[in-house]
């Protein structure tokens, strides 16, 4: 199932419930939830065009060499990539300001976010948020982001770095035998907030509601690669594995010479107190708003992006504080407790 190779896949693909379907339809501008289905004993999120290359994911032959940065999104990803591949990459500083992010990662599951059902739909949002909208350019660039990686990924030269934000279940099962891993997670409350701007940003999906309606399909497990406590337990249980080093992004915001010592530790390097200093400089939120291979801002000329939003945006903890309400307040400090029960996972700010 999901390859054209017959490669064994364990998990089946069942359909939302017809009263999901309809939260999620009111909420966007086309009938997104027929794009959805919920995957294996957990019921993940992914959209119908995952069944494609779920199994060439699940059974991605692997080296050594390879280094995956994973998280549930908007928890900090792109910063840990880009510190990682610097710290790999012996501080190249040079080719990391000249090659875009998203060249230097192969982002495993992206393709699964371009819509299918909903293509005419983003078209006519983009081609009405620039003057210089060329369809046949934007149909290149969705068929280049809606290639799966793991093809690309059998002629990319070693070190491969890997994104992803599946959870530990969908990637390969034996992975942490021999490729490293680090896992980014976030306070969800802030997730969910930043989350609601980059659905926004991206225009892909056609939501339409609030930030309280898009807290509720966070909330209630439908959106993309929730549930969120799921996603994050899976990775957190494997904290201990030498393979696998378990980042927060509360951590990195209050000490980031420690967790680049951290990163850098695990990768074998070692950094003296000035190429830190030069690091910690490279990866300020300011610095990064200003940094064109990190900022996605060359997919803004092309109308890709939402004039009031940015992909690189506050970098800041706790923001959530002004996006809730006492009743959301209530709920998410509940939902986080009931999760957290079974577990010694801890957010640094729920401790
Ligand atoms: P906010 O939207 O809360 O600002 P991801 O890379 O997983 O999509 O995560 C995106 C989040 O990380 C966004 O959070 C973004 O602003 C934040 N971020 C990106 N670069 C950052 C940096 N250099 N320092 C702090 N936060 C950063």
């Amino acid at each position: 199932m999901g390859d054209e190779n017959n490669l064994p896949y364990p998990f089946e693909f069942r359909d939302i419930s017809d009263e999901e379907k309809s939260v999620i339809d009111k909420l966007h501008s086309f009938p997104y939830a027929s794009e959805l289905t919920r995957l294996g004993p957990k019921g993940y999120i992914v959209t119908k065009a995952f069944k494609k290359d779920a199994a060439n994911i699940y059974n991605l032959p692997l080296k050594s060499s390879d280094i995956f940065v994973t998280s549930y999104q908007r928890s900090g990803t792109t910063w840990t990539q880009e510190l990682v591949w610097l710290l790999a990459s012996d501080l190249d500083y040079e080719k990391a300001l000249a090659v875009p992010l998203v060249d230097r990662y192969s982002f495993l599951e992206m393709f699964m976010f371009v819509p299918d059902a909903g293509l005419d739909s983003f078209m006519n949002t983009v081609s009405q948020n620039t003057e210089n909208f060329n369809k046949e350019t934007m149909l290149q660039i969705v068929n280049w982001l809606g290639t799966p990686a793991s093809r690309k990924l059998a002629i990319t030269p070693s070190p491969r770095f890997i994104k992803s934000h599946l959870p530990m279940s969908l990637l390969p099962p034996k992975v942490l035998d021999t490729a490293k891993m680090v896992y980014v997670a976030r306070d969800p409350r802030d997730v969910a907030v930043s989350f609601y701007h980059h659905t926004r940003l991206f225009m892909l999906t056609g939501f339409k509601g609030t930030f309280k309606e898009f807290w509720q399909l966070f909330y209630g497990n439908l959106l993309a690669l929730t549930p969120y406590f799921e996603h994050v337990k899976e990775a957190w249980e494997k904290r201990h594995d030498p393979n696998m080093l378990f980042l927060f992004y509360e951590d990195l915001s209050k000490d980031l010479p420690a967790a680049i010592h951290r990163v850098a530790d695990f990768l074998g390097k070692k950094l003296d107190d000035a190429q830190t200093a030069a690091l910690c400089d490279h990866l300020s939120i300011e610095n990064f708003k200003k940094n064109k291979a990190v900022n996605f801002e060359e997919f803004r000329a092309l109308g890709m992006l939402a004039k009031d939003e940015a992909f690189v945006r506050k970098g800041k903890t706790g923001g959530w504080r002004d996006y809730f309400d006492e009743e959301m307040t209530q709920q998410a400090e509940k939902w986080i407790a009931e999760n957290l029960k079974d577990t010694d996972l801890r957010f640094p700010s729920t401790n």
